[in-house]
């Protein structure tokens, strides 16, 4: 699937890039473990045509994925679900809270995510998605479009991993490689990761996850 079937999948044939604003924020690629080998291996090793992105703040892994991507000369797309409105993790700490530059009320952060693309010249290689992680596994779904590797990167809090796997594992081919973020350790910042993935890699008899440096992987059986 390219790019363009995406946007006419998702988008009614829209590019949401077309038309960019004339200023854009300076590059501010701030965000948290962005880069990391198992993105990098996903990318060389499933050599992707749709990677799913659900958690992207300004875009620094999407970015990575992207241009890891263009680098190795795979002709693939990171479809960046994100509603750049944060989560409980960002709302409740006040530095954080600064990095979603609320507007008369509301976070501007997709505009440094746009900037970001746009800088970079990764525009052709990214289709954001600003819906909520649920619609848009349900929207993806309904559209047809499957992805090869998921990145879960979004809500942190156990309840929201384990919709969010519940919810995106229909989405992921058969073969496909799901990634999670900030699978550290129960006893870690994020203790609901890992309880949500080992819940679930339990629930329907999955082998691993296996985990390096704060991610963890596992991959859809091809078939059952
Ligand atoms: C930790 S940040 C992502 C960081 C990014 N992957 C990086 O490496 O820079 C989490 C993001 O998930 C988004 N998010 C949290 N819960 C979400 C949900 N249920 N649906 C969509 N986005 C969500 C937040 O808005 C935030 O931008």
């Amino acid at each position: 699937m390219t790019r363009q079937d995406i946007i006419a999948a998702l988008w009614h044939g829209r590019d949401p890039f077309a038309d960019p604003p004339e200023a854009l924020r300076p590059l501010d690629l701030q965000g948290w473990r962005s880069i990391h080998p198992y993105l990098e291996e996903a990318v060389t090793g499933l050599r992707p045509s749709v990677v799913v992105e659900i958690g992207t703040w300004k875009g620094a892994s999407a970015l990575y994925l992207a241009r890891t991507m263009a680098e190795r000369g795979v002709a693939g797309t990171v479809v960046a679900v994100d509603t750049w409105l944060g989560a409980v993790d960002h709302w409740a700490d006040e530095g954080l809270f600064a990095e979603l530059a609320t507007e008369n009320g509301f976070p501007s952060l997709y505009r440094t995510f746009l900037a970001n693309v746009l800088r970079e010249g990764m525009a052709d290689r990214i289709v954001p998605l600003p819906l909520d992680s649920v619609n848009a596994a349900e929207l993806m779904r309904l559209r047809g479009v499957t992805a090869d590797v998921i990145h879960l990167d979004a809500g942190h809090e156990e309840a929201s991993v384990a919709a969010d796997l519940r919810a995106w594992w229909p989405v992921l081919r058969p073969g496909g490689l799901l990634i999670a973020d900030d699978y550290d350790s129960l006893g870690g910042r994020f203790p609901g990761v890992m309880r949500g993935v080992n819940a679930f890699c339990a629930e329907i008899g999955l082998e691993g996850p296996w985990s390096l440096r704060g991610k963890c992987r596992f991959v859809k059986p091809a078939t059952g």
